[in-house]
């Protein structure tokens, strides 16, 4: 008889593969039990099923071969939604949530039209709409995967006012029935890392497309592109809003003041790192 005492202690074996190797067990144990992390306080001495150890031991080799444990439990919490996951996009980071405080805090007020341009699991564009119900959002990704994960989300959380759409950037929107749209803002967190960056190969990452994570030019190309194309697709005033590595803050600056953007700034993430640069075009 295995019980929920014996499996946290294996978390002692997972310590090479996991710096949260006691919570990975925790959140393991979660989903077999589906129960809260709280169970295991109160019922130590309970023993799994054999249904349940199968499923549990199963989970835990793939975790000690390194897969993140979003992928094994197929879900990632983001801005306090619960959103799938899978290998064909990033695993949504709590970084990122810096973007969607920033852009709340811009527009406090107005019903807006924005863009998420490589929305991946859909995360930033349906934190948003979910604080804003009238703000109309339009969600792109190049994945075909990604777009139906997205919008997977998007229809488990209820959300209506976000619009999902597989495009190449802004190739979407040179269509005839969508030619005449512009943004308020646009958003994205755009893969940035250098194709030689040596955390492309550890932890989670790993795990990861590449087609998420790696960009030419020392990871600024889809940046640059972004902010050169965005020009033509944004309002007077409106606001467009990167996320980027630590050490990018300084050039995602100057491109977009090069390309005519004023207020340009940089905001830093919880670790005090400048993560998101954002600049206002001109009214
Ligand atoms: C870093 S991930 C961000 C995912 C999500 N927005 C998030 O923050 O968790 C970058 C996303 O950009 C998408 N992407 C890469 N190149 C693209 C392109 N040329 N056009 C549109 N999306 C692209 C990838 O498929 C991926 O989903």
């Amino acid at each position: 008889m295995t019980d929920i005492k014996t499996c946290l202690l294996r978390a002692a074996q997972l310590q090479d593969v996991s710096d949260s190797a006691r919570l990975d067990v925790e959140l393991l144990l979660a989903h077999v039990f589906d129960k809260d992390r709280s169970y295991f306080f109160s019922w130590p001495e309970k023993a799994l099923t054999s249904t349940q150890l199968a499923t549990f031991e199963q989970f835990f080799a793939r975790r000690l071969r390194g897969e993140p444990i979003a992928h094994i439990l197929g879900e990632r919490e983001f801005w306090s939604l619960s959103l799938q996951v899978n290998a064909s996009t990033l695993i949504p980071r709590p970084d990122t949530e810096l973007l969607v405080e920033i852009a709340l805090e811009l527009f406090p007020q107005q019903s807006i039209r924005a863009l998420d341009l490589g929305t991946g699991t859909g995360a930033i564009a349906l934190a948003l709409a979910s604080e804003k119900p009238l703000w109309h959002l339009l969600a792109l990704d190049q994945s075909q995967a990604a777009c139906e994960l997205a919008e997977s989300n998007r229809k488990m959380l209820a959300i209506d006012n976000v619009q999902v759409l597989q495009s190449n950037w802004f190739a979407a929107l040179k269509a005839p029935a969508l030619s005449a749209k512009r943004f308020d803002l646009i958003v994205s967190n755009p893969p940035y890392i250098d194709k030689d960056d040596h955390h492309l190969s550890e932890g989670d990452v790993s795990f990861e497309p590449l087609s998420a994570l790696v960009a030419d030019d020392a990871g600024l190309a889809d940046i640059k592109h972004i902010t050169a194309a965005a020009i033509d697709f944004i309002n007077l005033g409106g606001y467009l809003l990167f996320e980027h590595g630590y050490n990018q803050a300084a050039a995602v600056r100057r491109i977009l003041m090069a390309a005519g953007f004023a207020n340009v700034k940089s905001e830093k993430d919880l670790n005090g790192n400048d993560r998101a640069t954002l600049g206002r075009w001109p009214s």
